[in-house]
């Protein structure tokens, strides 16, 4: 990613203005926020939540409605986000029961939650089928008696869908293949249950969607698939869930791509073109099959939370020994941040973004893991002990993935119109060994 990295998109893109403090948001210089808060610290921008929320939610141009939208809880499980989204009108996929209580306990409607996942047991089917979801989605066969089962349990009949597994989709331990007849063989079992309501279809890619081509081809072998089940099984698909997938236009693939960064960002779907697509495609085939149009159901993660946080990070120290760039040791690694070491994140310098480079650096994190670096490569003006970092499109996959090696986690912060909420405080050393029941020490 060398390519990148000689290159910058610019801090407006995330609603960040430059003024004599550094880059600032809303108002709030990034420096004064890490000094007040504490560094690490993950900052929320509130606006984009919102922002993000309504265009998920917009009816596509000439459609007369819209996807109803699920958020992927494992995505960005910060209880404060997951209430706004909530708030807003999102509801929730969770894929676990620690995902569902936690759904139930923030208040979101049972007719508002999508169950998913792999590893159902017998006692969380039972706790799926009596939280009446809205949808529960069987992984693959072996879930299909254990829910059919609580179901007769509790006398109750859950709307049910089966996962299914694309050509160019995660597959393995995620559902079952379209290939080979498999997942029409699970529908033909599931509709033989009476005590299932066999209504929904759930595809997932996993693996981002980047552009139309990528989308269209799954969108194309999912709407096959509900032509097989109608042709062979009579079965009209009522709820179409698409997953999620879609990428953060500014986090790309570290690969060796000698395109402009900007012109990168520029070819990736947006949310608009990604629904507009996704719509003109399911709406078309529907009406040409004489059939009525599924309710579409979405579960965005990353495009709804990526690029509405950012992690603020400092300089502990250099070490400028040795050939190659100086490595700067910064107070968040691997153990935040892991997910840099697949992905390209815009990276700030907070306080003297603007500046001529006065270096080329590695970003490398506080643990003692040589695996522990950000960034190979990295150009940015002069860096000092306590100078502070943004690292942007911070709002997928990192606070999901953070773990306390070495270091506590970082506290993170609502900003508001300019308001400064704390939603969770940093971990304490007390917090580290809370749940260790030997570990009187010295009295
Ligand atoms: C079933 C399911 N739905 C939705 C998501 C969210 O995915 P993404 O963040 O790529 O939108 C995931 C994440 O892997 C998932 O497993």
């Amino acid at each position: 990613m060398e390519q990148a990295a000689a290159q910058s998109l610019h801090p407006e893109t995330w609603g960040l203005t430059r003024a004599e403090e550094g880059l600032c948001l809303e108002g709030k210089a990034l420096a004064g926020l890490a000094d007040r808060w504490g560094s690490p610290l993950f900052v929320i921008h509130a606006g984009r939540l919102a922002e993000n929320v309504r265009r998920f939610q917009q009816v596509p141009q000439g459609r007369t409605r819209g996807a109803e939208i699920f958020y992927s809880y494992k995505t960005n499980p910060i209880p404060a986000v997951l209430q706004k989204l909530s708030e807003l009108g999102a509801g929730a996929e969770v894929v676990s029961p620690y995902e569902l209580w936690l759904a139930l306990r923030l208040g979101v409607a049972p007719g508002r939650i999508i169950y998913n996942g792999p590893g159902k047991t017998p006692g969380i089917a039972r706790t799926i089928v009596q939280s009446e979801l809205l949808l529960t989605h069987l992984n693959h066969r072996e879930e299909i008696a254990l829910v059919a089962q609580a179901a007769e349990e509790f006398g109750k009949k859950p709307n049910v869908g089966l996962r299914v597994a694309t050509s160019d989709s995660w597959s393995g331990k995620f559902g079952v293949p379209i290939a080979g007849g498999q997942a029409l063989a699970a529908y033909e079992e599931a509709l033989a249950h009476p005590s299932l309501r066999v209504v929904g279809l759930h595809a997932h890619r996993g693996v981002a969607i980047e552009d139309a081509r990528t989308l269209e081809r799954f969108v194309r072998e999912v709407l096959a698939f509900c032509d097989t089940l109608h042709s062979r099984l009579g079965l009209a698909v009522e709820m179409l869930d698409l997953g999620g997938s879609l990428a953060v236009p500014t986090v790309l693939p570290l690969d060796a791509s000698s395109l402009p960064l900007a012109e990168r960002v520029r070819r990736r779907l947006s949310i608009e073109q990604y629904l507009a697509l996704l719509f003109e495609r399911v709406e078309d085939h529907f009406r040409r099959a004489g059939r009525p149009t599924p309710r579409i159901l979405l579960e965005p993660g990353r495009a709804m939370t990526g690029n509405t946080q950012m992690l603020l990070c400092r300089v502990s120290s250099l070490n400028e020994a040795g050939a190659g760039p100086s490595h700067a040791i910064l107070d968040a690694g691997e153990n935040i941040a892991h997910i840099l070491h697949r992905e390209y994140h815009e990276i700030f310098h907070a306080e003297r973004w603007g500046d001529s480079p006065g270096g080329t650096y590695t970003l490398d994190g506080p643990t003692c893991s040589p695996m522990d670096s950000l960034r190979t490569t990295i150009e940015l003006p002069r860096l000092r002990p306590g100078d502070t970092l943004a690292i942007m499109d911070a709002g997928a996959y990192l606070v999901s993935f953070s773990n306390s090696f070495c270091f506590p986690q970082p506290g993170i912060v609502i900003l508001d119109q300019g308001r400064e909420t704390l939603v969770r405080r940093a971990e304490t050393y007390e917090d580290m060994i809370a749940r260790d029941l030997h570990a009187g020490g010295a009295a």
